[in-house]
C-alpha cells in the first residue's frame, strides 16, 4: 500500500526556509548522499510528488528551467504559473482529489508532500499524511516558512545522524491513511 510522505528538511526550530524563502542555510549543510534517510533512497520508492506554488517557484529559479523529477508532480496553485517541460499538473482546493490522482499514477509506489509545511498539514486535516521524515539541520534561524503548522501526534520509528543533520522518521498516530 502507497505511504504518503512529507519528507523536508527544517532548521531546529521548525522552518524550511528563512524569511526570504532562501535555503542558503540548507544547502550549505554537509550530508552524506548514501548515508541514513538520503533523499537518493526515498525517491526510489516515491511514484507521485506534490508540493505548494512557492516550492515550484523555488524549483524553477534553483534549477534555471529545468524540470528535475522523473516523476509525475502536482502543484496546487490558485493562479496562472509558468510551465515547464516534464509531468507537472497544476491543482487547487480539496487535496483529497489531488491524493487519489497521485495514488493512480503512482501504481502502488509511495507519494511524497514536498511542502511547504501547509500542504503537509492540508493532507493532515484530510487523514491522508502516513509519514514524516525530517532533516534537522544544526541552525536556528528565528522565522521563516513553518515546517508543520499543525498539532499532531507522531511515533518515532528511526533516528539517525547524516553529517551535519539529525534525521528522524515519525508515523502520523491521528488521522494518517494506513490508520483508515
Ligand atoms: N527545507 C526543505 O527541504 C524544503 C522543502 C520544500 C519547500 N521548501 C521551501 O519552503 C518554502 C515553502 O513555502 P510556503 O510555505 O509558501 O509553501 P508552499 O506550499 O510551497 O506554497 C504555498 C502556496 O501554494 C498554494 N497552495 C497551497 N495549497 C493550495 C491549495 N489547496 N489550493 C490551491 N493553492 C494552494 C498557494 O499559493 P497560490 O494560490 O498563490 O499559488 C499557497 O500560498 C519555499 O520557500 C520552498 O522553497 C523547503
Amino acid at each position: 500500500m502507497s505511504r504518503t510522505t512529507y519528507y523536508t528538511a527544517s532548521s531546529l526550530d521548525g522552518y524550511i526556509a528563512d524569511a526570504e524563502h532562501s535555503l542558503a542555510w540548507l544547502l550549505r549543510q554537509e550530508h552524506d548522499a548514501s548515508g541514513p534517510l538520503n533523499h537518493a533512497a526515498f525517491l526510489a520508492r516515491v511514484g507521485a510528488m506534490v508540493m505548494g506554488s512557492t516550492t515550484y517557484e523555488w524549483i524553477l529559479r534553483h534549477e534555471r528551467g529545468r524540470w528535475p523529477y522523473p516523476l509525475p508532480a502536482w502543484v496546487m496553485t490558485t493562479r496562472d504559473l509558468p510551465t515547464i517541460s516534464g509531468d507537472v499538473r497544476f491543482a487547487r482546493g480539496d487535496v483529497r482529489g489531488v491524493h487519489a490522482g497521485m495514488l493512480a499514477a503512482a501504481d502502488g509506489r509511495d507519494l511524497w508532500v514536498v511542502g511547504g509545511g501547509d500542504l503537509a498539514g492540508q493532507f493532515a486535516d484530510a487523514g491522508l499524511l502516513d509519514e514524516l521524515v525530517v532533516s534537522l539541520a544544526p541552525v536556528t534561524l528565528g522565522a521563516g516558512a513553518p515546517l508543520l503548522p499543525r498539532a499532531l501526534d507522531l511515533r518515532l520509528e528511526e533516528l539517525a545522524r547524516n553529517g551535519a543533520f539529525a534525521c528522524a522518521r515519525y508515523t502520523v498516530l491521528d488521522g494518517g491513511s494506513a490508520a483508515r
